[in-house]
Formats: structure tokens, sequence, C-alpha cells
């Protein structure tokens, strides 16, 4: 990241986002049902949750049967999925595990082939490089074990931010409604298909979520927007056992 590049850290708006996430709308009733949708079986599984934000996905998981780890850059965000996971138990008694760990960085509490799946919902476009990010994914999964991501859609954000290039990796600033300002890179398409396929995945699934009937009584100018130009890309893929 280059000096003009300011970290951005959720730790600025950790209160708001975990107070609002639940219930806004283009969560609630768009990326996450989306998401769900796409999430294969995952009782008995191991999962790291890569980017856990303040636990909603954990928390889904867990209730799901799945022996859950979630990590993110932001302590505040940890302490609220802490606070929230701390409800949850395993049969056994065990609790899902949360720790602070930067997804830029080695995922050293890991060891290799530890996870069946990762669900990354929402975080990878704060990343600049997602190569070193998807080849430790590759190291902490098990052979086939699978990633499920959600993202900025690559066509919708070169719109808005009428990029004049679209091909390159671009910081970019944002000011969202609920929050304020937030600041994160904007890729092509094929930077992500290319960026997996280097580091030993197969795309499965590519899915532009649809909103749903409660996003549209909910927000009938943002439903027929979303029907235009769809916000999120979600992809599922798996670990090339022959990387
Ligand atoms: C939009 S929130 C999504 C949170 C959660 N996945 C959800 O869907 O509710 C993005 C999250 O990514 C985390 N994040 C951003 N950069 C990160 C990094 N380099 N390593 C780990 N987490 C990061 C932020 O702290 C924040 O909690």
């Amino acid at each position: 990241m280059s000096s003009d590049e300011p970290r951005f850290s959720y730790d600025e708006i950790a209160d708001a986002y975990a107070t609002a996430v639940d219930t806004a709308p283009f969560n609630a009733l768009y990326e996450r049902p989306a998401m769900l949708a796409l999430l294969p079986p995952v009782a008995g599984a191991r999962i790291l949750d890569a980017g856990c934000g303040s636990g909603w996905y954990a928390e889904q998981l867990a209730g799901r049967g799945a022996r859950v780890s979630g990590i993110d850059a932001s302590e505040r965000m940890v302490e609220y999925a802490r606070q929230r996971l701390s409800r949850a138990s395993y049969p056994d008694g065990a609790k899902p595990q949360v720790r602070v760990a930067d997804l830029s960085a080695p995922l050293e509490f890991a060891a290799s082939e530890t996870f069946d799946g990762i669900v990354s919902p929402l975080v990878l476009h704060y990343l600049r490089d997602w190569r070193p990010t998807f080849r430790e994914f590759g190291r902490v999964l098990k052979p086939g074990g699978w990633l499920l991501f959600s993202t900025h859609h690559p066509g919708t954000e070169a719109q808005r931010f009428a990029t004049a290039r679209y091909f390159e990796i671009e910081h970019v600033e944002d000011e969202w409604g609920f929050i304020g300002r937030v600041e994160f890179y904007r890729r092509p398409l094929m930077e992500i298909a290319e960026s997996l396929a280097d580091s030993g995945f197969m795309i499965e699934r590519i899915v532009e979520p649809v909103p749903t009937e409660e996003f549209r009584r909910e927000k009938p100018d943002s439903y027929h927007r979303l029907l235009r130009q769809p916000e999120f890309l979600i992809v599922l893929a798996r670990r090339k056992d022959n990387r």
C-alpha cells in the first residue's frame, strides 16, 4: 500500500456498523440471503469466517453445527463478535474462537489443511492484492475445501466511481449513509478471476444477487436500481487438489 493510501480501519466505525448492519436492507435482505443460499453444508465442518465483523455469519454457521473460527483486523469488531458468540457453544461445551488477525498477513494461528470451508463476506475489497490472502486460504483449507465470498460488483463500482481505468486496481473513498466515510479498492472482474486461478482455486459458482421481496417493500427505489445494477458479486470457489 502506498503512503498516499492511509490505512482505513473499521475500529473508527465499528460501533455504528455493529449497531446497524443486522437490519440494514442491503445486508439483511440482499447480501446475506444470497450468501446463505450458496453456502455448502457446514454441519460438523471447520469453518473460518475471514473478516467476521460483529459476528453475524459466525453465529449463523455455529447455529448450523459448524466449528467456527472468526478473525478480523478490527479489535472493536472482534469485541462485538466475541460478545455475540459468547451465547453459542458446541455439544462438547467448546466455544467458537474469535481473534484479531490481518488478512493481508500470513494466518499464523492456523496449521495447514485445517478448514473445510472459508466464508469472507464483504471483506476482500479492503485489500489491494488478493493473491497472498488467497494463497493463505489455500494453505489453511483442506484439499477440495471451499471459499465463499462476497464483494462489490466490479461493473457497478466502475460506474459509481466513473473510472477511466477500469482494468486497474484503484484506491477509492465512499460515504455510506449509515456509517460514514469508508475506503477500499475497486478492481476489474478479470482481476477477481485471475487472482483465484493464480492461487490454486477453481470458480464453481458466480452469483449476482437479486433483492428479496422484503427488500422491495422496504426500499422500492433501491430495489429497481438493483435490478439494473447489482451491488454485489458472490463467488464460490474450491481449492484445486493439484495446485
Ligand atoms: C463490511 S465489514 C463485513 C463484516 C462481516 N463479514 C459481515 O458481513 O457482517 C468488513 C470487515 O472486514 C474487516 N477487515 C478489513 N480489512 C481487513 C483485513 N486486512 N484483515 C481482516 N479483516 C479486515 C473489517 O474490520 C470489517 O469488520
